[in-house]
This record gives C-alpha cells, sequence and structure tokens, in this order.
C-alpha cells in the first residue's frame, strides 16, 4: 500500500539536508494521555530471552575453566538495562537425541556421514556449563521425548535436578515439536495415530510418572514446543487443552514456536527477503495468529511462551538474517508478542544441522540468525556479536527494571512505522518507535577479514535518508532519544551497527555514547532505523 508518506519520500531525496528534519514528512504522534484499556500484561524483564541449541549450548556459555566470555557481555549488557538476565532454554531438535550418562565426559556428538548430529551424550560436566552463567538465570530444560523410553528421560531429569539448582529452572518441556514426530510414533502404546489426542495421554502419563519417580509434586512441566504455525499446523494448545493437557496438576506453562520465514525448502527460501521480513504490517498479523493459543494457556492458568522462535527457519539466511534488517524485524516481533500476552520469547541460536530438512540452503556453520556466533568457524567468521544484538539492547532498555512496565501499541496511519508505548505506574514512560521502511546503505558486503570499524566517507545516499519526524506535542518538554541504527537494512558488518551511538561487536560497548536531547518534542526516524525516546525521565547510561 502506498501512504502520502511514502509519494513524499520519493520526491524529499533531491531537497533534504542531513541535519534538518523539515524536509522530511512529520506526522504527529497521539501520545494517550491514560493508559489505554489494551495495555499488555506486566513484562517479564526477560522478555527477551534465548534458545540456545542443546548440543551448542556448552559453546555458547563455556565451562568453568573456559568460560565464554563474550556470551557473558552479551547476557551482562542485559541485564544491566532490565535487572534480570535473559532465561536461557538449551534446547531444540538435538534435545530429542540426546541422553545423560554418569561417567560420560561433558559432552559427545555423534555425527551421521553428512555431518548430522544423532546422538548427543551429556555427562555430568556438561552441567558446568550452567554453573559457569549467572546463578539468577532460569532455565527452560527440553528433555528427550522422541526416544520414547521413559526410563532415559528419568535419568535426563534427574541429573537436571541434581545438577541445576531448583530456583534455577523454570520448566521442563517433554521433547521439541513433537507435531513433528511420525505418526506412527508410539504406535505400540495402542493408542492409535500421533496426533493431539494422542500426544495429551501421553504427556499427562509420563509428567504423572516423572513426577512420580522424583518425587515433584507441584506443576514444573510446560506443554507443547510445537513446530507448526496456528491454525494450519494439526497440534496447538488449543487443542491438547480441550483433550484435558492440564488435568494432572503438574504444568504450569505452555509454549509452541514462531518461525515466520523458513530456508528449509526451495519454495520458502524465494520468499524468505529481507524486504518480506520487514513489514509492519507482516509481522503483526503473523504474531496474532497465536492469540488463541496464548488465551487457552490463559484461561487453563498457565504462562505462554514462545520457546523457540527466529526470523527464518532452518539456521536463517545469508545477507537476509545477518543483517540489521534482523534487529528490527526481532523488535518488532517480540514486542508485539508481549503486546498478546506471550511471557517470554527465546530468540533461537544454534548451528545448521543437517538433519533438519534435505532440500535446505544452509551449509554447516553457526546459524546465520544467531545474535551471538560465540567461536571464530571458517565457515562464519570470528566470534562476535552479530549485527541483531541491538535488538536485544533496546528490548532491555523498552521493558526497563521496574519490573512493572506495560505496553500497547500506538497507532499512526503510516502502516511501516511499528509504535509502542510503554507505561509504568500508569504514566507513559518510553516510546519505540521502528520505521520499517527499506534503505539499503551503500557498502553492503562485509568481509569479516577486513578491519573496518567506520562509516565509508559520506556519501550523497547516506545524506538523504528519508524517514519521518514524529511530533510529539510537547513542545518544550524535554525528551531523550536512544538510536538503534546501521548504514541500511543489509549492513552485515557488526562494527556499522550502532545503539546510542555505540556498537557491540565484541561484547562491550565501542565508539562515543550518544543520547539526543529533544525539546521542541520532534524526533526524526530514518528509513530502517528505530528509536526509543524516553519522556520525562533519564535514560540509564551502561557504557
Ligand atoms: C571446558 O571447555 C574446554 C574448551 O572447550 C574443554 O577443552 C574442556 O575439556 C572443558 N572442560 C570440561 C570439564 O569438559
Ligand atoms: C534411544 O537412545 C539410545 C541411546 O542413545 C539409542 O541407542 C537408541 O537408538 C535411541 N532410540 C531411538 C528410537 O531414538
Ligand atoms: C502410564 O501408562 C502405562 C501403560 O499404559 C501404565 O502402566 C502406567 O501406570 C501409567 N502411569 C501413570 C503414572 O499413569
Ligand atoms: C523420593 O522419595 C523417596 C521416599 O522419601 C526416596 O526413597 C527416594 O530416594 C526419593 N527419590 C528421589 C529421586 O529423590
Ligand atoms: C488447532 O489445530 C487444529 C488442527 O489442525 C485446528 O483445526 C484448529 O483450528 C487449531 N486451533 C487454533 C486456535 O489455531
Ligand atoms: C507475510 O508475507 C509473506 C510473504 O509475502 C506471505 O507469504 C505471508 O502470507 C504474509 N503473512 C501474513 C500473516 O500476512
Ligand atoms: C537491499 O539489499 C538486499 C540485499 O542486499 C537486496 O536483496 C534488495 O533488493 C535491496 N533492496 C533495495 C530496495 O535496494
Ligand atoms: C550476499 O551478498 C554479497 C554482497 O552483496 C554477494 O556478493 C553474495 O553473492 C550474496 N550471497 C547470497 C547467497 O545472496
Ligand atoms: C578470509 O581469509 C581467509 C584466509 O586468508 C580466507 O580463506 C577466507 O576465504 C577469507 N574470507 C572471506 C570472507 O573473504
Amino acid at each position: 500500500m502506498y501512504t502520502p508518506y511514502l509519494l513524499l519520500l520519493s520526491c524529499s531525496a533531491a531537497l533534504a539536508a542531513p541535519s534538518s528534519s523539515t524536509s522530511r514528512s512529520t506526522i504527529k504522534l497521539p501520545l494517550p494521555p491514560h493508559p489505554p484499556s489494551n495495555l499488555s500484561p506486566v513484562l517479564d524483564r526477560a522478555l527477551g530471552s534465548l534458545s540456545i541449541e542443546l548440543s551448542y549450548f556448552s559453546d555458547f556459555a563455556g565451562n568453568l575453566s573456559n568460560p565464554n566470555t563474550l556470551f557473558a557481555r552479551a547476557i551482562n549488557n542485559l541485564y544491566q538495562r532490565t535487572g534480570k538476565h535473559p532465561d536461557i532454554r538449551p534446547g531444540g531438535i538435538t534435545a530429542d537425541s540426546a541422553w545423560f550418562v554418569e561417567d560420560a565426559p561433558a559432552i559427545v556428538r555423534d555425527l551421521s556421514a553428512s555431518g548430522g548430529i544423532y546422538r548427543t551424550t551429556l555427562g555430568p560436566a556438561w552441567y558446568e556449563s550452567f554453573t559457569t552463567l549467572p546463578s539468577d538465570i532460569h532455565y527452560v530444560v527440553n528433555l528427550n521425548f522422541q526416544n520414547n523410553s521413559l526410563a532415559l528421560t528419568t535419568e535426563q531429569m534427574r541429573s537436571a535436578l541434581q545438577y541445576i539448582p531448583h530456583d534455577q529452572i523454570d520448566a521442563f518441556e517433554l521433547g521439541n515439536e513433537g507435531d513433528h514426530y511420525p505418526s506412527t510414533f508410539d504406535q505400540q502404546s495402542g493408542n492409535g495415530p500421533w496426533s493431539m489426542e494422542t500426544y495429551t495421554i501421553k504427556y499427562l502419563n509420563w509428567t504423572s510418572s516423572l513426577a512420580e519417580s522424583l518425587n515433584i509434586t507441584t506443576p514444573i512441566f510446560s506443554a507443547g514446543t510445537f513446530a507448526d504455525d496456528p491454525p494450519s499446523g494439526a497440534f496447538n494448545i488449543t487443542g491438547i487443552l480441550a483433550h484435558g493437557a492440564d488435568s494432572n496438576g503438574l504444568t504450569l506453562a505452555y509454549s509452541q514456536h514462531m518461525y515466520q520465514y523458513s530456508t528449509c525448502d526451495p519454495p520458502r527460501n524465494q520468499k524468505a527477503t529481507l524486504e518480506n521480513l520487514v513489514n509492519h504490517a507482516n509481522i503483526t498479523a503473523y504474531v496474532d495468529l497465536w492469540i488463541p493459543q496464548i488465551q487457552a494457556a490463559d484461561a487453563a492458568g498457565g504462562e505462554f511462551f514462545v520457546g523457540e522462535y527466529n526470523s527464518v527457519s532452518c539456521s536463517g539466511k545469508l545477507n537476509v538474517t545477518d543483517t540489521f534488517g534482523q534487529a528490527l524485524w526481532v523488535v518488532d516481533t517480540t514486542l508485539w508478542a508481549a503486546y498478546r500476552g506471550a511471557k517470554r520469547m527465546y530468540l533461537h541460536n544454534g548451528a545448521t544441522l543437517v538433519l533438519q530438512s534435505a532440500v535446505q540452503a544452509n551449509t554447516p556453520g553457526y546459524s546465520k540468525y544467531n545474535l551471538i556466533m560465540p567461536h571464530d568457524s571458517s565457515e562464519t567468521g570470528p566470534a562476535r556479536l552479530s549485527p541483531s544484538y541491538v535488538g536485544y539492547l533496546m528490548i532491555g532498555e523498552a521493558v526497563g527494571a521496574g519490573g512493572e512496565s506495560r505496553l500497547a501499541p500506538i497507532e499512526t496511519e503510516i502502516e511501516s512505522l511499528g509504535v509502542y508505548g510503554v507505561w509504568e505506574k500508569g504514566t507513559l514512560q518510553r516510546i519505540v518507535a521502528l520505521n520499517m521502511d527499506p534503505w539499503n546503505g551503500t557498502s553492503t558486503y562485509w568481509d569479516w577479514n577486513s578491519t573496518a570499524t567506520a562509516l565509508p566517507a559520506a556519501t550523497g545516499a547516506e545524506m538523504v535518508r528519508p524517514g519521518v519526524v514524529l511530533d510529539l506535542g510537547r513542545t518544550g518538554r524535554k525528551a531523550v532519544v536512544k538510536r538503534m541504527t546501521a548504514p541500511g537494512l543489509n549492513e552485515k558488518n557488526p562494527h556499522l551497527v550502532t545503539w546510542a551511538g555505540q556498537e557491540y561487536y565484541a561484547g562491550a560497548p565501542v565508539g562515543k555514547y550518544k543520547e539526543e536531547v529533544v525539546r521542541d518534542g520532534r524526533v526524526f526516524v530514518g528509513a530502517s532505523e528505530a528509536v526509543l525516546i524516553f519522556l520525562d525521565s533519564e535514560p540509564g547510561r551502561y557504557n
């Protein structure tokens, strides 16, 4: 849809001067004077959480003798902003072929000829990765279900209870994406083909047995972990609740996964473009498909979280999910899901798994959608934080540390603007504004061997970046702006992606910290960038 705004942009190029916002279109941002009736539930300070492919969790966390300092910095930056570390879910497809063996070394990954992990053996030392990380981190522990051995799963869960302090365990999950198990899974039970009904029977039976064997009397399981999008997917929370998934008193949460795009097969790969991804109307319509699931969990008295999500399944896509555009996608998806009542969003990080699909586009290496590249790798370059990382900083500062924030979207006439108001104690405190119009930079290809850490010399293209001026209607009142930006949507060099003027390539902020103080109530948001506006409070400074 072409809005008047977009038409304006096409002729603004010739007129624009770099520091003047007058040549860009201005819109009034109607700031609601009172908390709107559609405020989200109170935001979890760990809204932006992490899922890490189980077989690679120790690569990210490290262990007691070799902690991964890049990962530690990445999560500490979030802690500084919210007073809480992100929750971590070591899980994913490799959880369904993992087992615990008392006398095994920390981790043994067995690979097939094509490089797929067909089994992961975990020993007691694997749990060092948990104790290496700060002790306030909460975990979702993903257990093997597909092996269909209650004894194996009981032993795995027993080991987790032995080595992870109980107050750090949010929930246990049975299996990963059980809706993708073959229909013959569990046929020996005599319960019929694998379906939401047979899932529920087995889920109740196993959770009861596990609780009995391990002396658990309070709810500790999260049901679901389904892969496919509702309503087309064959399994969902609504359905398993209708079959009584909450009936043994052991379930405290429900989870489904979210992957809006995919490189698992050629037709979907073709659709996974940066322009398709960075689209506010499309993101919100997609997330809204989960509304009935969130409501069903809520009605059953459990929380709903998205235990695994990312933009493009089968490990992301080169030149799409490894760009700054992914940061905009992450912020918009996460905030909209929080608005709809998802408690936490676990952004998946891992490595390309050949067993995901026989026709996927990706080759081995750390996943191209990772927030964090945990180690140097010949396939994916040096250990670093990705261009999307700043998105999690923005989410952290939007949520804040007060523990009472709630949000609601603020609608504007511009379809490509995602705007959210964050309320605390009845007052509008902060505004997130994402301008999702595409704008490519001029230096798009990042050679990780190059040491460039600065913008190329200013170009004409940079000078005329289009955008919109938000008029907050607050002349004479101070507001402070932090900006998330890069030369363009397609920027792959993390050195050129900044939050409040600083880049986070190596985890610690580098560059001159930049707050923009506004006194005329007017805030410019360029195409393909985002701002966090602090209305009457000073922003925290964490560098
Ligand atoms: C800790 O990590 C290092 C580096 O990966 C590894 O060499 C060492 O064996 C690990 N320690 C344990 C107890 O697994
Ligand atoms: C279950 O796990 C055991 C131990 O790893 C393995 O030998 C067996 O093949 C697995 N079975 C299935 C059905 O995955
Ligand atoms: C689970 O199902 C098995 C097989 O039907 C049965 O023997 C067992 O008692 C059930 N366990 C629980 C806790 O319901
Ligand atoms: C559960 O409790 C029983 C009885 O108190 C005890 O014998 C058993 O060792 C406990 N099991 C575990 C796994 O803690
Ligand atoms: C749940 O899944 C079933 C089976 O695919 C489907 O008919 C139903 O519409 C889904 N429910 C929701 C709320 O998406
Ligand atoms: C989002 O856009 C993609 C690609 O154009 C399209 O396939 C999909 O149906 C859209 N989804 C929604 C929920 O609008
Ligand atoms: C922006 O860059 C991406 C990837 O480099 C490319 O696919 C896309 O066509 C470009 N879009 C525009 C509007 O130039
Ligand atoms: C990624 O982008 C670079 C620079 O635009 C280009 O050379 C390369 O072919 C692209 N790769 C893919 C798979 O799109
Ligand atoms: C980086 O340098 C190494 C060693 O010279 C080379 O093998 C690799 O292809 C280079 N990578 C890129 C992206 O140019």
